[in-house]
């Protein structure tokens, strides 16, 4: 164990291999301002956090995760410069070019929520060779979240079934929690245990509004660009810590 493993131990415990969550979510949230403070234009954060986001979905396969969400771009992140949007399209294509030959090899599947049809033609192209990739992959999940919003996800899901009714597929008393989870991008996948959000923040930005009813939720100031290993670490140790009790009672 080196010197840094070490304290790790010391200041935040060890995770209990026995009882990970299935499913992280995690808002990739900061990387202008960690930019910022070096001096460097936002673009440079975003840079950084794509490397930061390689790094942590790789920890996440290898600790036994089997899902992992990430937000990249939100349905609000168009109202930035179209400097930013154009760099952070960029490197998704750069990061989707590399997945197509690597992901094979890795064992990691890639699955993106959000409406695709706002994101340039040659990234929706690759999305489409990633998907039929996936489905040859079992194992670990990586979800990118790009042009995803919850509420958006949550119309979508309704109109579907509005208009399964009215075609006389469905009818609205037939509607329960599963068969609704089934219309949204997440359909067939657990809800995340563990939403994790970085950078200071303490909202939810339109993430995941209906996955994460029962969520634990872990906030931290770490910006993206400094997430580490160690601190996911952190965050699943004090998940661990948590009581469940979904509207029990303790224990
Ligand atoms: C998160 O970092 C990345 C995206 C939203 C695309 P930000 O760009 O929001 O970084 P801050 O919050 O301005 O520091
Ligand atoms: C949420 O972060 C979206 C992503 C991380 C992709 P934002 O930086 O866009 O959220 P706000 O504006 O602080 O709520
Ligand atoms: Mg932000």
């Amino acid at each position: 164990m080196g010197l840094f493993d070490s304290k790790k131990a010391e200041t935040a415990g060890q995770v209990d291999m026995s009882r990970l969550p299935r499913h992280i979510a995690i808002i990739m949230d900061g990387n202008g301002r960690w930019a910022k403070r070096r001096g460097l234009p936002r673009t440079a954060g975003h840079k950084v956090g794509a490397e930061v986001f390689r790094k942590i979905a790789t920890y996440c396969k290898e600790l036994g995760v089997e899902y992992l969400t990430v937000y990249a771009f939100s349905t609000e992140n168009w109202k930035r410069p179209e400097e930013e949007v154009g760099t952070i399209m960029g490197l998704l294509k750069k990061y989707m070019v590399e997945a197509i030959d690597s992901m094979e090899r890795d064992q990691i599947r890639l699955k993106f929520f959000g409406d695709l049809s706002m994101i340039p033609a040659d990234i929706q192209e690759m999305v489409q060779r990633t998907n039929n990739i996936s489905s040859h992959i079992h194992g670990f999940q990586a979800n990118i979240c790009l042009n995803y919003g919850g509420r958006d996800e949550l119309l979508r899901a309704a109109r579907t079934f509005a208009q399964a009714c009215v075609d006389g597929e469905k009818k609205p008393e037939e509607l329960t929690e599963e068969l609704f989870s089934g219309y949204l991008f997440s359909a067939g996948i657990p809800d995340p245990e563990l939403i994790i959000r970085p950078s200071g923040e303490i909202r939810l930005s339109n993430f995941l509004l209906w996955q994460c009813a029962y969520s634990e939720f872990y906030f931290c100031d770490t910006l993206w660009p400094d997430f580490t290993e160690a601190t996911l670490d952190a965050a699943i140790i004090d998940y661990q810590k948590r009581d469940r009790r979904f509207g029990g009672v303790k224990k």
